[in-house]
């Protein structure tokens, strides 16, 4: 029987069970933060530069799909700093006072991550613009025709936003940001990095062919790396002697139903009904979750990036179309490219 828990073993976004898990395995310094070159060569120098001027960081936007390591930078930063960090996420920033309370607790050298940052509420963003910007706070004193606006000066504090939805996040905020990072997908080299320094966190003996294999599922993602490893070695403990074992991560990967690929039967079935019932599509996303009984935003947010990604499906004004690789990988005759996506192209 299908069991939903099982289906999401390789969705990329954090379960409730990941908190301890990530808090557990996260790296604390940039130094150990695997992969991503170029983002900490950047951050390296922004890092410095900022300490060598003693002056706090600029407002930083880390973006990328969930699970690429955007939580621990953001923590990474504040340690390299020496600041203290306040967490919060757009949802929770409900009134533009909510807002205005974390701002006015905030001190000198600060950093502020705001998780989510592309659902805060216009009202709150309003509030952060002046904030950002002169690090002043506007607020509103009393009601009606003898209302009037006071300035406050805030303490010269630190943004980091993240979010896995660049596209909803409006232009007068980015543009407030003095940088941006796009997390990357990762190589399966530093994915299997990440296994092993986790495996070694975790005292798991793990044989470096196994490291091997549980890299290539994971979804070029460490947060399903780590999930994985921890799923097989559950596996190892209650099937053999704990070791984990190349043949013992396959099988338990097989049991998992993830594939050599890292799709799991969540992902097969969003490609077969495109191939099914619209010949390869183009078909619309709201089509494709009502016909795979999964919530939109959930396929757009953890399924999509990563068939994306490995060229699997590909994304069009008139909807979502399976790629050939995707009928190779499934299965079907190379020649199920249907006509209509010929024209889409
Ligand atoms: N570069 C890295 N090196 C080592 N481990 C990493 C790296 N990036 C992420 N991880 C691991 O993956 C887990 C998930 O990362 P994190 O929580 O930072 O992702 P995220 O981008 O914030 O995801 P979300 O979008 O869901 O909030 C972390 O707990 C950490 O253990
Ligand atoms: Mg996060």
């Amino acid at each position: 029987m299908d069991q939903p828990e099982e289906e999401s073993i390789v969705a990329p976004a954090s379960r409730p069970d990941d908190a301890q898990w990530d808090v557990n395995l996260r790296p604390q310094r940039l130094k150990d933060y695997v992969g991503q070159r170029q983002i900490k060569d950047n951050l390296n120098i922004f890092l410095e530069a900022a300490k060598k001027r003693k002056q706090p960081l600029e407002h930083v936007l880390l973006h990328g799909a969930p699970g690429l390591g955007k939580t621990t930078l953001a923590h990474i930063l504040a340690r390299e700093m020496g600041s203290q960090i306040r967490v919060t996420s757009g949802p929770a920033i409900e009134r533009a006072g909510d807002l205005a309370a974390i701002l006015s607790n905030l001190e000198n050298g600060d950093i502020l991550f705001i998780d989510e940052i592309h659902r805060l509420n216009r009202a709150v963003e309003e509030v952060l613009y002046p904030a950002m910007e002169d690090f002043q706070l506007d607020i509103v004193l009393g009601k009606g025709p003898s209302a009037r606006t006071v300035r406050l000066d805030l303490p010269h504090f630190t943004l980091v936003g993240a979010t896995t939805r660049m596209s909803l996040l409006s232009s007068p905020l980015r543009d407030r940001f003095g940088a941006a990072y796009r997390l990357e997908f990762y190589e399966p080299d530093e994915l299997e990095e990440i296994i092993r320094r986790s495996a070694d966190i975790l005292q798991a003996q793990l044989e470096s062919s196994a490291a091997d294999i549980i890299a290539s599922r994971a979804r070029r993602t460490p947060r399903v790396a780590n999930r994985l490893l921890k799923r097989v070695r559950d596996f190892a403990e209650v099937k053999s002697d704990g070791k984990i074992t190349k043949p013992l991560a396959e099988e338990a990967l097989t049991q998992l139903h993830i594939d050599e690929l890292g799709l799991d039967r969540t992902d097969r079935r969003i490609l077969q009904y495109i191939i099914d019932k619209f010949q390869g599509g183009p078909v619309g996303l709201n089509t494709i979750a009502a016909g795979v009984a999964e919530d939109m935003d959930t396929i757009e947010d953890v399924y999509e990036p990563f068939l994306l990604q490995i060229g699997f499906l590909s994304r069009t004004p008139r909807g979502r179309t399976a790629t050939p690789a995707a009928y190779r990988h499934l299965g079907y005759p190379a020649v199920g490219t249907p006509v209509n996506q010929t024209l889409d192209l």
